[in-house]
């Protein structure tokens, strides 16, 4: 079983626990387009360093990735820079339903943005959504930022339209008790949440300044336990990765997210060092769940070598994130990734990166994608 990786091979206070490597199943590269915030070789180091070996990357860059040709110009510019597996998700828009319907098989799933965020793509009009829901062929789902009344609208297409569908950054005690009566009623839907918005809330907020600023925005304390006392009903933890630099989050418009690859596994195993989720469950949320909702193969001697037990202070020094700042900035965590082995090669070990740029790997875009 997924248990059978885990090695606790420790004496003393200290313990190395191995784990299957990661799957991010949300992040932010910002290529093509932003790349004074991250690209697929930064973004992809950062994975490493935070023992996620797999990414599936949203398509708000610039341009979006609505269309063939700029989603196989984003295939080949990850196939050059990536270090670790990389899927790319293709984005709707009000046009192109049938347009991205087509190149689906290439495509983690179809991303469809219903509520307010970052970038260009943005569904307003129930015809454009209809349109999509109609076309989309899968087998990967159509994931959705959808919030409050909206997550009530997409569950009744879901039940119209019986497609698999995904719902990103649940943050809400709403959305989760709709999704978890969804999924009792054997809808087909799964969830991801975020460590941010199981780790800070809005009273974070006077500290952070715009730095906690992120949609969903933070939520409540009531919020967040309804997270927690659900966990169950939670398919994966997904960073939503989202780098702004730290003069674009202290303008005048600070743009909304925050990063999140090199914190999610140390946040979640000093979850579990304090007993509020078991080892098995942080190895569910962030391998074997994740990698099921879009059919994910574990690569084969590929894992994650933590130290646990110990204590450590987050910090944005040694980050590979090209950001370059951490919204846990001094948080203290019992838990630090010391190595990671994709392919049966260390990746990453205390500090360094090993796996050169175009060393990784791009998923579902086609055989010649190795
Ligand atoms: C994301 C981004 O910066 O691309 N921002 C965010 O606050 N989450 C967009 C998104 O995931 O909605
Ligand atoms: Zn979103
Ligand atoms: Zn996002
Ligand atoms: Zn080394």
């Amino acid at each position: 079983m997924m248990t059978r990786n885990i090695l606790p091979t420790g004496e003393a206070r200290m313990t190395i626990l191995r784990l299957p490597g990661a799957a991010d199943i949300h992040v932010h590269l910002r290529e093509p387009g932003d790349t004074h915030k991250e690209d697929f070789a930064t973004g992809t180091a950062a994975a490493l360093a935070g023992g996620v070996v797999t990414v599936l990357a949203m398509p708000n860059t610039r341009p979006p990735l609505a269309d063939p040709t700029t989603f196989q110009e984003a295939v080949r510019l990850a196939r050059a820079k990536a270090r670790c597996e990389v899927g790319l998700f293709l984005g709707g828009t009000a046009e192109n339903a049938e347009i991205v319907a087509s190149v689906a098989p290439q495509a983690a799933g179809l991303k469809l943005y219903l509520d307010e965020t970052y970038g260009p793509l943005r569904l307003e009009a129930l015809p454009a959504i209809l349109r999509h829901f109609q076309a989309w062929p899968g087998p990967r789902p159509i994931a959705v930022h959808a919030e409050g009344r909206t997550a009530a609208m997409v569950l009744g297409l879901v039940a119209l339209f019986r497609k698999p569908v995904h719902f990103c950054h649940v943050s809400r005690r709403e959305e989760i008790l709709l999704i978890r009566r969804a999924k009792e009623r054997g809808l087909p839907v799964t969830c991801e949440v975020t460590p941010h918005h199981l780790f800070l809330t809005e009273e974070d907020l006077p500290r952070l300044g715009p730095f906690g600023q992120m949609r969903p925005p933070l939520a409540s304390r009531a919020d967040q336990e309804a997270l927690w006392a659900n966990l169950p009903v939670i398919d994966a933890v997904a960073t939503d990765h989202a780098p702004h630099t730290i003069e674009e989050k202290q303008g005048p418009h600070p743009p909304p997210g925050v990063p999140g690859l090199e914190t999610m596994l140390p946040l979640l195993l000093t979850a579990v060092a304090e007993g509020r989720l078991s080892l098995e469950e942080a190895v569910r949320l962030t391998a074997t769940g994740p990698r099921r909702i879009y059919g994910l193969l574990e690569p084969p001697q590929t894992w994650v070598e933590v130290e646990w037990g110990g204590s450590w202070t987050l910090s944005r020094e040694g980050l590979f994130t090209r950001c370059g700042w951490t919204p846990f900035e001094g948080l203290t965590v019992r838990a630090r990734v010391r190595r990671t082995v994709l392919w049966g090669r260390v990746v990453f070990e205390e500090g360094t990166i090993h796996a050169p740029p175009g060393s990784g790997r791009v998923l579902f875009a086609g055989l010649d994608s190795r």
